[in-house]
C-alpha cells in the first residue's frame, strides 16, 4: 500500500538562490543551523546546548526573509529564537543577515513547523509561538493548506511552557476568523483580551507580506493567546462520563 502523502501547507518553490544567500547558507548553516532529525529530542537541554544558554524561548514559523525575526532578537538579546521556514532563499537571507549583524541569539531550521513540532521539540519547552503572515491559501480548496488548523495548534499547546502565548497575525480576514475559531476552541488556550484581537504590540515589525497587504487595502488582525491548564475536575464530577 502507497503511503498518503500528508498536505502541506507550502509548495517548494524552486525559487533562486541568489550568490549571497547561498554563502550566507553555507557560511551560517554550521554556526546557527539545526538539522531535523526525528529520533533527536530537543528538549530545554538539547536547546541550551544548541544556544549556549538558557533563556526564554520564542519559536517562529514562516519567518520569509527574515527581517523581522533579526529585529526582534536584536530588540530582545536576552532571549532566544528559533526560527523555522522550508523556503531556501529565505533561510540563507537570515543567516546572512545573522552573520552581517553578528547576532548570536537566533538558531534556524529549515523543515516543515508540522514534523519539527510533532516529531522533535520537547513538551513545556517554548515561552512564546509567532505565527505571522502564514500563506493565506485564499481558495476554499485549498483551506485544508493552512498552518494554522486545530490538530497543529493542539500540538504547538503541548510545547509552550504553562502561561507562554502563541501570537498569530494575518491579513486574511477569513483566515482570521478561522483563526479565531481554532483558538477558541482549544481548551488549552485562553485569549489575552475577550475580543480574541488585540492591536499590534509595538514591539512587532511591520513584515514584507504585511506591507504587502496592507498596499492592496487589506486589513491586519493579531491574536494573542496564553497557554492555561485544563479547569481541575472537581472531586464530586470525577468519573462522570462527558
Ligand atoms: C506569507 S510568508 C510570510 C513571511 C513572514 N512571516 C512575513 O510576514 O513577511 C509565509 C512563510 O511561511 C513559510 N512556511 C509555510 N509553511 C511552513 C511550514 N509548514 N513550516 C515552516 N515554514 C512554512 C513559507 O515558506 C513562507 O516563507
Amino acid at each position: 500500500m502507497t503511503e498518503r502523502r500528508p498536505i502541506r501547507s507550502y509548495v517548494l518553490r524552486q525559487g533562486r538562490m541568489s550568490p549571497a544567500q547561498q554563502r550566507g547558507l553555507d557560511e551560517g548553516w554550521p554556526r546557527w543551523g539545526i538539522d531535523f532529525d526525528a529520533n533527536m529530542l530537543l528538549d530545554a537541554h538539547a536547546l541550551a546546548q544548541h544556544f549556549g544558554r538558557h533563556a526564554p524561548l520564542v519559536m517562529e514559523i514562516g519567518f520569509g526573509m527574515g527581517e523581522g525575526t533579526v529585529t526582534m532578537a536584536q530588540q530582545r538579546p536576552d532571549w532566544n529564537y528559533l526560527a523555522l521556514d522550508v523556503h531556501g532563499p529565505g533561510v540563507g537571507s537570515l543567516l546572512k543577515k545573522l552573520e552581517e549583524a553578528a547576532i548570536t541569539n537566533v538558531r534556524v531550521m529549515r523543515h516543515d513547523a508540522v514534523e519539527v513540532v510533532e516529531r522533535m521539540l520537547g513538551s513545556e519547552i517554548l515561552d512564546g509561538v509567532h505565527v505571522f503572515f502564514p500563506d493565506p491559501w485564499p481558495k476554499l480548496r485549498h483551506h485544508k493548506r493552512r498552518l494554522i488548523q486545530t490538530p497543529f495548534v493542539h500540538a504547538l499547546v503541548r510545547c509552550l511552557k504553562p502561561d507562554g502565548y502563541l501570537h498569530l497575525a494575518t491579513d486574511w480576514e477569513d483566515y482570521a476568523q478561522q483563526m479565531h475559531a481554532v483558538l477558541s476552541a482549544e481548551t488549552g488556550l485562553a485569549f489575552i483580551d475577550p475580543k480574541g484581537y488585540v492591536s499590534r504590540p509595538d514591539w512587532r515589525p511591520l513584515t514584507r507580506f504585511e506591507s504587502r497587504g496592507m498596499n492592496l487595502g487589506h486589513g491586519v488582525w493579531d491574536l494573542v493567546a496564553r497557554r492555561r491548564d485544563a479547569e481541575p475536575v472537581a472531586e464530586g464530577q470525577k468519573g462522570i462520563p462527558s
